[in-house]
């Protein structure tokens, strides 16, 4: 059965309708900035600002999050409330602003130089500061009182995103008990002994059940943790519920996977103005009857960005007849650069380009082009539809929409995903074809594999694979945790 927009808002008007709905993320879905004098407001390069917007429009409520844009706070009124999305306003956004000392300690600090390489396991140490525990938990006391000036002591359903806010559903409870609280990990969740490097680690995993429902993209993650719950803490562990109880407060474990708005890609995908974008990115970049090869990400360490261009290099080395033939455009802004690793991968990346480019590449054309300036979603949808294949090649990803995306574009039913077998993605994705994004060989007889398939078995594969995000779309994910959520009742206080 396909969810749809309308059954998601017939569940929350049945089950959550005395119940207001608080999102709460540290990214927030519109930034607003200064170009000149001009405010423009822009969506951020998030999975999870991505997927979880299209609920929030759906159902309404308020999101609680870090004002980050420059000209956020002038858009706002006194008390940091900006209705959005600004042409079409659905829900309150509630921005809280954090000092540079606050950014540099919760957000940079111990969310992503802590808590991300540590999930993701991908050979980056983690680094575990006390100053960077200090601001993080200091910052979720933060979101914590502001939730709480939005709800009062009434019930709510408060649904947590990710991990910023590790501690934040046990503050809130603590305060209000008649607060529901579902919380998404967006992002892997480690085995027990690699998560038990984090010096933290029982504050981190006590703060966490705080939850009444704690949900993961696939079922392995949910293992992980509880098995990280079984070696850290004192409790009892029901592994064929997939509950926890510890101080009498049970919270239940389940995979969730994540998901985009299939329809609302795969019309856009065929509307008229998508067929000028993609004649104007054809005209700008002189594109005639090349092979277009595509690769969206973030510029982070965990994506596998120099991974694939070595696979591209290898290809070009092997099959020196697509020399001149084919056009790669690696998309994406960089990202968290702030942190040092963040600021090599994006060099790496340039010199890894600019090498490619000069062994293949001669005066009327260059293999790979990387376009790092932000880019709206409508035209990165005009580059999926356009694309004759796309590579997601993540080194670890607790799912990637950049897959969902790229298949919910393709209403014409053509394209080759390529796609690493560790992504969750790959997991529902099975007619991608699935690589290992270490192995250069590998990738490479991907890329030549994906150019030479027959127009059948292209159409074959896609038609599968769009049949598979539209029955387990944004909206199922949604409704899947509402109706979870839906058998606990908030305390009687
Ligand atoms: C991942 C995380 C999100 C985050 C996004 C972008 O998808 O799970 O929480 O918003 O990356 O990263 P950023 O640090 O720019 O918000």
């Amino acid at each position: 059965m396909e969810w749809t927009k309308g059954m998601l808002q017939e569940l929350v008007g049945l089950k959550l309708s005395d119940l207001p709905l608080v999102v709460v993320s540290n990214r927030e879905p519109y930034v607003h900035t200064y170009i000149g004098d001009e405010v423009h407001c822009q969506v951020p390069v998030s999975g999870l600002t991505m997927a979880v917007d299209p609920v929030m429009r759906a159902c309404g409520g308020t999101w609680v999050a870090h004002g980050s844009g420059s000209a956020d706070i002038d858009v706002c009124d006194d008390g940091g409330r900006v209705m959005v999305p600004p042409q079409d306003p659905r829900y309150t956004l509630r921005r809280v602003w954090l000092s540079r000392e606050e950014q540099e300690g919760y957000y940079l600090g111990f969310s992503n130089e802590g808590m991300w390489p540590l999930c993701h396991m991908v050979f980056n140490r983690p680094t575990f500061d006390t100053s960077h525990w200090n601001m993080y938990k200091k910052v979720n006391q933060r979101f914590a009182e502001v939730v709480l000036e939005e709800v009062g002591d009434s019930s709510a359903f408060v649904f947590i995103q990710d991990y910023h806010f590790a501690l934040l559903p046990r503050l809130l409870k603590a305060q209000n008990p008649r607060i529901i609280t579902a919380q998404f990990w967006h992002i892997p969740w480690p085995n027990p002994e690699v998560f038990g490097v984090c010096p933290w680690q029982e504050e981190v995993l006590e703060g966490l059940l705080g939850n009444d429902l704690l949900g993961f993209h696939i079922r392995s993650h949910c293992d992980n943790f509880m098995g990280t719950v079984d070696k850290a803490l004192e409790c009892r562990i029901d592994y064929e519920n997939s509950a926890i109880s510890r101080n009498n407060k049970m919270t239940l474990v389940r995979p969730f996977p994540i998901s985009v708005d299939f329809d609302q890609i795969s019309q856009e995908a065929e509307s008229e103005e998508l067929q000028q974008e993609i004649e104007r990115i054809r005209r700008y970049w002189g594109l005639t009857d090349e092979i277009v090869g595509l690769g969206i990400d973030r510029v982070d360490y965990t994506k596998g960005i120099p991974e694939r261009l070595r696979g591209l290099d290898r290809f070009l080395t092997k099959h020196a007849r697509y020399r001149g033939r084919l056009v790669f455009f690696q998309i994406g802004e960089p990202s968290r650069i702030r942190i040092r690793r963040y600021r090599d991968l994006n060099y790496e990346v340039e010199d890894l380009i600019e090498e490619i480019n000069w062994k293949f590449g001669n005066r009327d054309w260059r293999p790979i082009i990387r376009l790092r300036e932000h880019n709206s979603p409508f035209t990165l949808a005009a580059f999926r539809r356009l694309a004759h294949f796309c590579i997601v090649s993540s080194l670890h990803d607790g799912m990637n929409l950049v897959a969902k995306e790229f298949v919910a574009s393709r209403a014409d039913r053509e394209g080759v995903l390529i796609l690493s077998r560790f992504t969750g993605a790959s997991r529902e994705l099975t007619d991608a074809l699935l690589v290992n994004p270490y192995s250069t060989d590998e990738m490479a007889d991907a890329i030549k594999r994906a150019i030479d398939m027959p127009r059948n078995e292209r159409v074959r594969r896609m038609t599968r694979m769009r049949e598979v995000v539209a029955d387990n779309g944004i909206y199922r994910w949604a409704g899947d945790i509402i109706s979870t959520l839906t058998g606990i009742e908030p305390e009687e206080v």
